[in-house]
């Protein structure tokens, strides 16, 4: 039997598409609908039935979680802290975290990104069973060059992913939330830097498309999504 995955819960980075909101306060907790906007990505990975969580931030944000989410213990779980020393990409979070994985699968999920639907715990659990292959949940978009997008070949399998193209490739995104065997570290570590200077998740999610190790699953349409990482996409989280 596979090792129990693991969470990873990526809430880093400088959020300066939402300035001046987060001059002096991480992104991940200004409030969205009612509560601090960590809560909604934690609240996915309970959904899926992930028990073991490591949360990754800013060394200078990590008691700000600490006091807002303690051990885990208040929610049945337990949550543990990282700290990245600077913003070098989310799929960095693989590395820093594979002492905390120890061999075990994981989901990785972006601490700016809410799911929300009736459905969503027995989509997650049924989608995440393959522990030996990559997974990512797709949705068309309007705006796709904001985005990781995935191209289909005709037989619909998987066919290239590119992080924010500028040429249009298909309208289909990337989500923010990503199923990874146990072998993802080792895979991290062959990443390089991208132009912008980060370890970039959608290389890292091209790796196992080449090796034939991807799947590509639609988000059902009464799951919602939304990106919370611009002032648009905070506003239309509010009303989700
Ligand atoms: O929302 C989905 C999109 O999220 C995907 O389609 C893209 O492929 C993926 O790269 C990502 O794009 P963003 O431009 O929205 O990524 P952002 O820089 O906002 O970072 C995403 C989250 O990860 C955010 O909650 C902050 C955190 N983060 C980011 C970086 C770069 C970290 O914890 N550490 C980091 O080094």
């Amino acid at each position: 039997m596979s090792e129990l995955r693991k969470g990873i819960l990526m809430a880093g980075g400088r959020g300066t598409r939402l300035l001046p909101l987060t001059t002096s306060c991480n992104k991940h907790l200004l409030p969205v609908r009612g509560r601090e906007m960590i809560f909604w990505p934690l609240q996915t990975l309970l959904n899926a039935g992930i028990r073991d969580i490591v949360l990754i931030s800013n060394p200078g944000d990590i008691p700000d979680f600490k006091s807002l989410l303690g051990d885990g213990s208040a929610f049945g779980i337990s949550l543990t802290y990282l700290p990245q020393s600077c913003p070098a990409g989310v799929a960095e979070g693989l590395l820093l975290a594979a002492s905390f994985l120890a061999g075990a699968p994981s989901l990785l999920i972006l601490g700016d990104n809410l799911f929300a639907g009736p459905e969503l715990p027995k989509f997650l659990k049924s989608s995440l069973i393959p522990a030996n292959d990559a997974i990512v949940f797709c949705r068309e978009v309007a705006a796709p060059g904001d985005y990781g997008i995935l191209s289909r070949a005709a037989t619909g399998q998987p066919q290239a992913i590119v992080e924010k193209p500028s040429a249009s490739l298909s309208r289909l995104a990337i989500t923010g939330l990503y199923g990874y065997p146990a072998d993802a570290p080792a895979f991290a570590a062959r990443l390089r830097p991208s132009p912008r200077g980060e370890l970039e998740i959608s290389d890292l999610n091209q790796l196992y498309l080449e090796a034939g190790r991807l799947h590509a699953i639609d988000l059902p349409e009464d799951c919602d999504w939304q990106d919370m990482g611009t002032h648009a996409g905070l506003v239309k989280a509010q009303d989700l």
